[in-house]
């Protein structure tokens, strides 16, 4: 029941029906008793949260840091506490165990407190973060000219799902990207390709061709290494680096047309993912204003001029020297991404700024953080860098330098084959040929974003295909199924929730379903104060599990008794709304049948 620190700082509502209602309760026992300063409804609904074994009650509440004030033991408090709450209908039992006061609740009432807002979907519609900043979330920046793999999904499929749940939270939230278009990647791809390429260009997929030629020319400058021919290669490489920079020559008309063909790479994956961005910059674009912008403020003496290069020191931070201009003048990493902040700041007036970056360019960001800080930006505060760790396959790392990496379509091409191969086989002839692949496509894409957003941000991910394709784990294929199967339960029969008996739900397994679902929004809440997307995973793996083991004990269809029915049914029903739901803010869609 640890509390954990909220790293975005974000106010939250009391969007919990039954937390506000026991805070509520809860207020009122801590004035009766005479607590002086008593804590405010907000703080009590904060410390709430669900005892760690279920024969504990529901929902339990902490007394060690009121205990005092009356010159009691925690135990002794939460005793006396317990006593003087006067309980309303939604508790069935209030006690104390040990220092906590723990409550258990009324199936009946909550069922009838949250099921028809499922349903009706007005559950999923609550504002969860007060004064909310606006904020904009920049992630799945891929270079041109190189290939796009297995790797880049986790910044993808994380950004994705972080804009998604702020933005249902109430955060008014733009996405953006910033691919590195210029830098010496391109040089290398279009080196190669002038010098060495002896392939046709071939007319489909160009981008992900073009990639690996940049991993061909990559090995090959490195192979020349310490040969007679290094000196000509670097001397190459300047000048194709110069073209670009001055924006005129042969490399820069062939950066122009190379760079089409990796931005059609992209722009397939985002249109197979369904991802888009409000907002599209480029490292090329913000290059020449960067320059300036740290001109301006070396004139103003913020920056400093230090052996013919420009930067300002940051060792006092512990931070070293930030550079910003080299001594042939020309910007660095840092210094396109001031300028990007400056324009994020200014032309969109965000008060929040969050990067989706791997976690290697963690000193990075604080060195950007901190110069925009001294730069005077007041949201400089407000910026965050979410770091994450590598893919690996099995096999190891993957690296496009060297070339062994997963090819993104290649393995999406052989996702959708094996899911049709192997789940939806035994549809064909039944269902019309669109809808299979568009189902396998869906699929394959649940396994992947599932998968990639499953595993809390700071740890390595492993992929392996099988593993996340399986319809029995802890997998997006998994939770689609669950899902589908309670649609076609529901779809078949007569349900009506106006024929629902709610008094009749009196299971402990309709309890703990109940009690997940309740908890729904309070996940979605830690995910959006911690910007971490595993929680909601683990949630909707649990729920689909607490719904299995439900279904194992009480027959729905079969029920004795048709208000019972009808109660179970709303209670399945409920089920599959909110996986759905949860699913969608991960950006998986949830087939009807599968
Ligand atoms: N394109 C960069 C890379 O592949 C990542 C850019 C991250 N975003 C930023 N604002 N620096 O390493």
């Amino acid at each position: 029941m640890k509390q954990l620190k909220n790293v975005t700082n974000m106010n939250f509502s009391l969007h919990n029906p039954v937390k506000k209602i026991l805070s509520e309760m809860i207020l009122d026992a801590l004035v009766t008793i005479e607590l002086e300063n008593p804590p405010t409804q907000d703080e009590i609904n904060k410390l709430l949260s669900p005892p760690p074994k279920n024969d504990m009650g529901d929902m339990a509440f902490p007394c060690f840091m009121f205990a005092k004030k009356l010159k009691k033991n925690p135990a002794e408090f939460a005793s006396i506490l317990a006593e003087n709450i006067d309980t309303k209908s939604i508790v069935s039992k209030c006690k104390n165990f040990g220092p906590y006061v723990n409550f258990y609740l009324n199936a009946t009432e909550l069922a009838s407190m949250i099921l028809p807002d499922i349903l009706n979907e007005s559950y999923f519609e609550k504002k969860l973060v007060k004064d909310a900043p606006k904020t904009i979330i920049e992630f799945s920046q891929p270079n041109t000219h190189k290939e796009l793999h297995v790797g880049h999904m986790r910044n993808l499929c994380l950004g994705d799902a972080l804009v998604k749940l702020y933005q249902y939270s109430g955060v008014p939230t733009l996405s953006t990207t910033f691919p590195g278009d210029v830098g010496t990647h391109v040089a290398k791809c279009l080196w190669y390709l002038t010098h060495h390429n002896k392939e046709e260009i071939p007319t489909t997929n160009k981008g992900a061709w073009l990639g690996r030629l940049y991993t061909k020319g990559n090995n090959l400058l490195e192979d020349e290494k310490g040969t007679e021919k290094e000196e000509e290669n670097r001397a190459e490489l300047t000048k194709i680096l110069k073209e670009l920079h001055q924006g005129s020559g042969k490399y820069f008309d062939l950066w122009k047309e190379t760079r089409e063909w990796s931005i059609a790479l992209m722009e397939t994956v985002y249109d197979w993912a369904n991802v888009s961005f409000d907002k599209w910059y480029w490292e090329s674009d913000v290059d020449a204003d960067s320059v300036a912008l740290v001109k301006k403020y070396q004139d103003e003496g913020l920056f400093k001029l230090d052996q013919g290069a420009v930067g300002i020191d940051l060792t006092e931070e512990k931070l070293g020297f930030c550079l910003l201009l080299k001594s042939d003048g020309t910007g660095l990493y840092a210094t396109k991404d001031i300028e990007l902040a400056r324009r994020k700041f200014e032309d969109h007036k965000v008060e929040q700024s969050i990067y989706v970056v791997d976690n290697r360019q963690a000193l990075h960001f604080k060195q950007v953080f901190k110069v925009l800080e001294k730069m005077g930006f007041k949201n400089a505060k407000n910026c965050y860098h979410l770091q994450y760790d590598m893919v690996e396959l099995p096999s190891g790392a993957m690296s496009s330098r060297k070339g062994n990496i997963v090819a993104l379509q290649d393995l999406i091409d052989q996702m959708v084959e094996k899911i049709k191969k192997e789940y939806l086989e035994k549809y064909v002839g039944d269902w019309s040929e669109q809808e299979i692949d568009s189902t396998a496509n869906i699929i394959a894409a649940g396994a992947i974003k599932y998968g990639m957003t499953k595993i809390d941000s700071n740890k390595k991910i492993v992929f392996d295909m099988d593993e996340w394709l399986k319809l029995d784990g802890d997998s997006g294929p998994y939770i689609q199924y669950v899902h589908a199967r309670i649609n076609s339960m529901v779809s078949k029969s007569d349900f009506d929730i106006n024929k629902a008996d709610f008094s009749k739900l009196t299971h402990d397994n309709e309890l703990e379903v109940l009690n997940n679902l309740l908890g729904f929004n309070d996940t979605v809440e830690t995910c959006v104060s911690q910007n971490k997307t595993h929680l909601l995973c683990n949630y909707l793996y649990q729920l689909a599990k607490s719904y299995n083991s439900f279904y194992a004990e009480c027959p729905v269809l079969k029920a004795d008794d048709e208000g019972l029915k009808h109660a179970r049914l709303a209670l399945s029903n409920s089920v599959a709304t909110t996986l759905r739901v949860g699913l969608g803010l991960i950006g998986v869609t949830a087939p009807e049948r599968m």
